[in-house]
Formats: C-alpha cells, structure tokens, sequence
C-alpha cells in the first residue's frame, strides 16, 4: 500500500497565553494586556501545520474526558487532521501556559496530564499505522521511554523518523542514533552537545559534537537568525522569512516541522523543505497562537 501520510505521536495541550509588557515580580500582582484560549502542544501543532498544507496527517495521542480535551479535539477535526487514534484517558488534558512578553520572549509552562498516559502496548497495537506512514513525527512531550521504544520499532519497520527532540531532555544515545531527522533549536541543540549554541558560528563550532548524536539529518532552528542543515557532512545555512508582523510566536518551530515533514512527503529535497517550512513559519507568528496562525497552502 502507498505510504500516503504523516504520522504524529505526541502532545496535545490546551493553550493559555498571556500577553503582557513583563514578568511580575516576586510578591507584585501584575495586569496583563490580554489572553487568548488557543489548541496547542507541540504534537498536535505539528499535526495542523502539516494538515492545513493539505498532506494526511494523523494524530496519535490523549486527552482527557474534559471540556478542553472536546476543544482541542473539534480544532484538529477542524483543521483537517485525523483524530482517530487520539484516545481519552482519565487523567487531565495537557496544558500550556504561555506568557508572551512585549519584546517578543515567550515563557511557557506544561503540565503534561493525559500526554503521559502512553502505554507501549499501545503502539504495539498502532503497528501498521506506524508501518505505513510516509513520515512519523515524535517530540518529548509524551514519556521518553515511549519515544524511544517508538524509534526502535520505526527503525526495524523501515520508517522515516522526525525527533523534535524539545523539550530538551536525557534521551538514550542509542535512540537518538535512530532517528532518520533531528530538529531542535538552539536551547535543544546547546542542550545536547553540551555548549553554547545561538548562532551559524555555534553550530558550526560544535557540528562534530551534534553530528555524534545521530548519524542521519539534523536541523538547528535560530529563530529570526534562521535554520543550519546538517547533512551527509555538508553545513547549509538557511535564511529565516522575515515576518511582516510579528503578534506572538507560540508555534512558530512546530509550524516549521510541520511544514518540513510536509516537504519531504511531496518529495521535496531537504534544503528545499527547510526553505519551505521557513517561509510557513514567518506567517504563522502574525496571529495569536499556534494553530490559528498556521497558515493554510493557499495562503502562502
Ligand atoms: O511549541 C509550542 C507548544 O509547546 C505550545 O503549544 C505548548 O502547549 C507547548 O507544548
């Protein structure tokens, strides 16, 4: 059978972001400017980018039996996204609290709830839906040894992997050198080499110590600086697309791995989809909120 979709496992959160100048300080009661609901988690976003382009994607995680697990659910149906094997569980759905600052810094808390009520034996049961996606995305929002027991099985089957290995946490050495694709921006990528990575130079400088982690494709995210692809021992620099206006940048490297998995499943080469999901991700931080402001094909 054709392998004709993308293939998610990971979070779904219930977003909560307040735009306010500053962070209060410790005793003050501050007034923020404003808050917007929004669906979120770096799962199911990935999931919407990658269905509002118009590819299959299906989504593989849990929410809870409450009225933000309904609300996230109705969103991704919305959106175009397979919600088939989103299952409930009875533990909360996952939440994100956002605090969006004036200067543009984001400062975001999880609390992970139903996300991490994954169970191997359920993916055992997702055998071939796993086996037959073109492309598998995984984050670290659901359990770590989930997602490295979903690495060993995608490598056994033959499938393409996407690690956005965010957040940045110990992850065995031996799954990470499973991955077909690591992404991670630049907090991720310090991280995991154990230096000071913001910029090209950075990347460069430690390039041995990431290409150490896993032998396949790896991709920094710089934010406004751009994106580094690291491939088969070549350094490519990928310009960022500057956004016109920036309202909040929630999302915004969820919309660019959403937009990547999506240039590899129609074919594009890898350097051409890191252009692609830069050129996504600048229209995706004009709107308030991650999925909202993910921009559909004919939108680009
Ligand atoms: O990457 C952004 C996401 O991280 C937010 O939607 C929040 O829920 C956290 O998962």
């Amino acid at each position: 059978m054709a392998k004709e979709y993308t293939c998610v496992i990971g979070s779904l959160n219930y977003d909560i972001i307040i735009k306010q100048k500053r962070l209060p300080q410790m005793g003050e009661t501050y007034t923020a400017d404003s808050i917007t609901y929004s669906g979120g988690g770096k799962g199911a976003n990935q999931a919407v980018q990658c269905a509002k382009l118009g590819y299959p994607t299906v989504m593989v995680g849990k929410v809870g039996e409450d009225s933000f697990g309904d609300k996230l659910l109705k969103n991704l149906n919305e959106y175009g996204v397979d919600c088939t094997c989103v299952k409930r569980s009875s533990l909360d759905t996952g939440v994100g609290i956002v605090h969006a600052l004036e200067d543009g810094a984001v400062y975001a808390t999880i609390i992970t709830g139903a996300n991490f009520d994954m169970k191997k034996q359920e993916i055992d049961e997702l055998e071939e839906l796993i086996k037959k996606s073109k492309v598998l995305i995984l984050q670290l929002e659901i359990p770590v040894e989930i997602v490295e027991y979903i690495l060993d099985r995608a490598k056994a089957w033959g499938v393409y992997t996407i690690l956005n290995a965010a957040p940045a946490k110990e992850i065995s050495r031996e799954a990470l050198r499973k991955v077909s694709c690591l992404i991670v921006n630049e907090t991720e990528a310090s991280f995991y080499a154990g230096a000071e990575i913001t910029d090209l130079a950075g990347v460069e400088a430690n390039r041995e110590k990431l290409e150490a982690l896993c032998p396949g494709t790896i991709i920094v995210t710089l934010g406004a600086k751009g994106s580094v692809l690291l491939e088969q021992g070549n350094v490519t620099p990928v310009e960022s697309v500057k956004a016109e206006y920036v309202a909040e940048t929630t999302g915004a490297g969820d919309s660019y791995i959403g937009a990547f998995a999506y240039g590899m499943c129609k074919g594009m080469e890898s350097g051409e989809a890191c252009r692609f999901a830069s050129r996504v991700s600048s229209l995706t931080v004009q709107k308030i909120g991650a999925q909202e402001g993910m921009p559909y094909f004919n939108e680009l």
